[in-house]
């Protein structure tokens, strides 16, 4: 009997930003806070070069109203183009194609924001039926730590969803969707200790009846059964359509939930303080930047202590 098909390796990703972005009024009034600037580039092109650097080549962006810079942003642009190659400006010319060139990136309209998994519905004819990552737009995963790889991976490996999770403490787990997890961790060639068989969900818990300190962050790789299982899942907190309740549906059914447990770093950048430490700690690392930030950043942090003259 010839052996069955492997699964084909996931090749696309899904980048929901289309919310609101209240937490970060008044700026993205007129501005996505997916376009934040990070350093000197939006928050979305680390994210779109995550994807890409994991091996998922096709991109779409659920966008919504307001959001039609970001179309722009991931397009060419010929007249600076042709300005920068006239002025042989070669390394600014090569900073205007590393959005364009890193993946093929798609749009749909997400209507109205609905909430998460409503976003991620309208992926599904983009999707069809393969496993497929989501990322969120305004979440922030630092370049050197793998998580992705390591979620497809363990996707590919047991099948069904697998989420990324991060102990935020009991104190914090109100502000995220928290998850209940097997107390054994699964063991399997692609998966370490760190990997976890998820037996229920809940969307923003009050602190006392979270199942435990593990919330769900922005990476998803999920399975397209996901698609029947959010058409199925009424409004549930804030009234939107949560992907978290969605995920709770697909454990009741029998698909395997795993959750990655992340310890790297990780910025929401959608939040003023996460976001001005991604900057500080991102242009700290810079080769270019560094080296006259970093000891300007130690006189300013010896002066709020007191111990020093205030840095021009
Ligand atoms: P958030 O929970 O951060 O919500 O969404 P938000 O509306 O964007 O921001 P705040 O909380 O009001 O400041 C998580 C991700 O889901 C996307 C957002 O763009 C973000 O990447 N999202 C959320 C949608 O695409 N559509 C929605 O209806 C809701």
């Amino acid at each position: 009997m010839p052996s069955p098909t492997p699964p084909r390796p996931t090749t696309k990703a899904v980048i929901p930003v289309a919310g609101m972005g209240t937490r970060f009024l008044p700026a993205t009034k007129a501005v996505p806070k997916e376009l934040l600037p990070v350093v000197d580039r939006p928050a979305l092109q680390y994210i779109v070069e995550e994807a890409a650097r994991a091996g998922l080549g096709e991109v779409l962006m659920v966008t919504g109203r307001n959001k039609g810079t970001i179309e722009d942003f991931f397009d060419r642009t010929p007249e600076l183009e042709t300005a920068l190659e006239a002025k042989g400006d070669q390394a600014r010319l090569a900073s205007v194609h590393e959005s364009t060139d890193v993946a093929q990136v798609f749009f749909v309209r997400q209507g109205e924001a609905r909430g998460l998994g409503h976003a991620v519905l309208q992926a599904a004819a983009f999707v069809g039926d393969e496993a497929f990552a989501v990322l969120l737009g305004d979440d922030l995963i630092d370049a050197r730590d793998h998580l992705l790889e390591q979620m497809l991976a363990v996707q590919a490996e047991h099948g069904g969803a697998v989420i990324a999770l991060l102990d935020v403490g009991a104190e914090n787990i109100s502000k995220y969707g928290a998850v209940a997890v097997e107390d054994a961790t699964v063991s399997g060639e692609a998966t370490g200790d760190d990997v976890f068989r998820v037996t229920g969900l809940v969307e923003k818990p009050p602190a006392d009846e979270a199942p435990s300190s593990l919330a769900i962050i922005g990476r998803y790789v999920l399975p397209p059964e996901v698609f029947e299982a959010i058409r199925q899942t009424p409004p549930g907190r804030g009234g939107e359509i949560q992907l978290t309740d969605a995920l709770l549906r697909l454990v009741e059914d029998g698909v395997p939930v795993h959750g990655v447990v992340f310890s790297g770093r990780r910025y929401d950048t959608g939040d003023k303080l996460d976001y001005l430490k991604a900057v500080v700690r991102l242009a700290v690392e810079r080769e270019d930047l560094g080296p006259a930030f970093a000891p300007w950043l130690r006189e300013f942090a010896a002066d709020l202590d007191g111990k020093g003259a205030s840095p021009a």
